[in-house]
């Protein structure tokens, strides 16, 4: 016998919480405007409309990819626990404490990318930031890693935070995740899907950020200790299991954007079923062994490892995906649902999570990888599933909190065609790197030679229109979030 769960006489963020959440998207939507200016500028300078030093080339990459990682982060978690807190009692005031070591981590980051000129990329891997051939000094390399190492301990917060909530609600994690449930067990309370996301997330970020602290606090004493040495290649896949599982979980938070709005758009309710716990069971599994697939370049990697990793990648994504993708589906499927900003971008967002997968498994193929790898294809498959589908689902849940309903004109045109028009020039935006991954151009690199560098003019271009309809997004949640805040106090 098992009981579904309700969130009736649930309570929702608590007063600190909402604002602490309307604080960090404003805080998301701006550091997104900027990032993508640093992305526009990469694109325009490997396309020869612009020239800039390769140090500063390799400072936009490092602070795009650490800034982008880092929203994404933050913007998940505070959707995440904006649904997440309807079903249980959560301290507002942890959001406060991670918001400020957000703050004081970019600051230091920014001061060691701009300042000291570091360019080791967000991915600092061992011993790249104390080896830079004179670029950036181990001063600037060590203020990056700790401002980094404060981003990731404010995350943490959250996630204990949201763990505990979990356990004393529901009983623990694994009640959370609804195992008890899918395997019949007596009195089993059915989680909400909100939960099942929440406590999956919580168990994969949670270990990723233990992972990466780990490695970030030995190049630490690697940078004051020259003599300290570590694996580099168990230190690479340490940081590959970080790096692979907290952007994945990125996702797996803002998903409850999905799963909370669009019945409520419907009219139609949106039950945890088992077929559905036993997916987000096996993703539980799956994200945290898969991150091999990063590392099928390295020789010295035993073989059972790259074939874990690549008959793993390709189960991983498919069963989550398929009951998010089948489930909306059918719910929107003759609902005569409202299709607005928020609904728009909510189900743009499914599409992009599903479609950006398809380019992520062919290369996760041993045979292609060692091709494929070290191409723009995989900028391709990750700009895929976050650009149409995590950030939609961060804009869209920003658009239903300030009950937008996306009415109104920029200039003479609709609003309507927002949504729209940014589907189709961030279709675009992807479709010119999986092109030029296709055709052999090599990722990370400042100078293209000039038969590569039509992907990238016509990248720059559908990029400039992508950020030109983020602008007016963002621009619209800043100017209805005074109203919302004073209307909900
Ligand atoms: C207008 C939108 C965007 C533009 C123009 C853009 C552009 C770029 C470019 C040019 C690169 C370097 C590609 C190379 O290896 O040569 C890059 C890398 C990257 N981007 Fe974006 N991007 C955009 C949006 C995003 C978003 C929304 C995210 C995540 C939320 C993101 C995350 C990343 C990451 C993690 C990297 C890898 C950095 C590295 O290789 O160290 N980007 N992007």
């Amino acid at each position: 016998m098992s009981t579904q769960t309700t969130n009736a006489g649930a309570h929702g963020p608590d007063p600190v919480a909402r604002r602490m959440i309307a604080a960090n998207l404003a805080v998301v939507g701006l550091v997104l405007l900027l990032m993508m200016l640093f992305g526009i500028l990469m694109r325009m300078a490997q396309g020869g409309w612009l020239t800039i030093n390769d140090d500063l080339f390799y400072q936009f990459l490092t602070i795009h990819g650490t800034g982008m990682v880092g929203l994404a982060a933050l913007g998940g978690v505070s959707v995440m626990w904006n649904f997440a807190s309807h079903y249980m009692q959560v301290n507002g005031k942890v959001l406060v404490a991670n918001f400020f070591l957000f703050l004081i981590g970019v600051v230091l980051i920014l001061a060691a990318i701009f300042w000291g000129g570091y360019g080791g990329a967000w991915t600092f891997l061992y011993p790249l930031p104390a080896i830079s051939g004179g670029i950036w000094s181990a001063g600037a390399a060590f203020w990056y890693l700790l401002g980094l190492l404060l981003v990731g301990v404010g995350i943490l917060l959250v996630c204990l935070e949201l763990g505990r909530g979990i356990i004393t609600t529901f009983g623990g994690l694994a009640s959370g995740l609804g195992w008890p449930y899918l395997f019949g067990m007596k009195n089993a309370v059915v989680p909400p899907k909100v939960i099942v996301a929440t406590s999956m997330s919580v168990i994969v970020t949670t270990l990723a950020i233990i992972g990466g602290a780990v490695v970030i606090v030995l190049s630490l004493v690697n940078l004051m200790v020259p003599s300290f040495a570590f694996d580099p290649l168990w230190a690479k896949n340490i940081i590959y299991f970080f790096g692979h599982t907290i952007i994945n979980a990125t996702i797996y938070m803002t998903v409850t954007a999905v799963y909370s709005i669009l019945p409520e758009y419907t009219n139609r309710p949106w039950q945890t079923s088992k077929i559905f716990v036993a997916s987000w069971m096996g993703s539980t599994i799956m994200v945290l062994v898969i991150f091999p697939h990063h590392l099928l370049m390295d020789f010295a990697m035993p073989t059972w490892a790259m074939v874990m990793a690549q008959i793993l990648s390709y189960t991983n994504s498919f069963p989550v995906m398929i009951v998010t993708g089948f489930g909306a589906v059918a719910l929107v499927h003759r609902s005569g649902i409202r299709w607005d900003m928020a609904s728009g971008l909510l189900f743009l967002s499914v599409f992009g999570w599903m479609a950006g997968v398809v380019p992520a498994v062919i290369d996760a193929t041993i045979v292609v990888n060692s091709v494929m790898h070290n191409t723009l294809w995989v900028p391709g498959h990750f700009h895929f599933y976050l650009l149409l589908g995590m950030i939609p689902m961060v804009l869209g849940f920003m658009f239903h909190s300030t009950r937008d309903r996306g009415e109104g004109t920029v200039g003479h045109v609709s609003v309507k065609w927002m949504v729209p028009v940014y589907a189709v020039a961030g279709l675009g935006f992807v479709t010119m790197f999986l092109l030029g991954g296709a055709n052999s151009v090599p990722r990370r690199w400042a100078v293209h030679l000039a038969e590569w560098m039509v992907y990238d003019q016509w990248a720059a271009v559908f990029a400039i229109i992508v950020t030109l309809m983020a602008t007016l997004f963002v621009l619209r949640y800043l100017a209805r979030l005074p109203r919302y805040l004073a209307a909900t106090d």
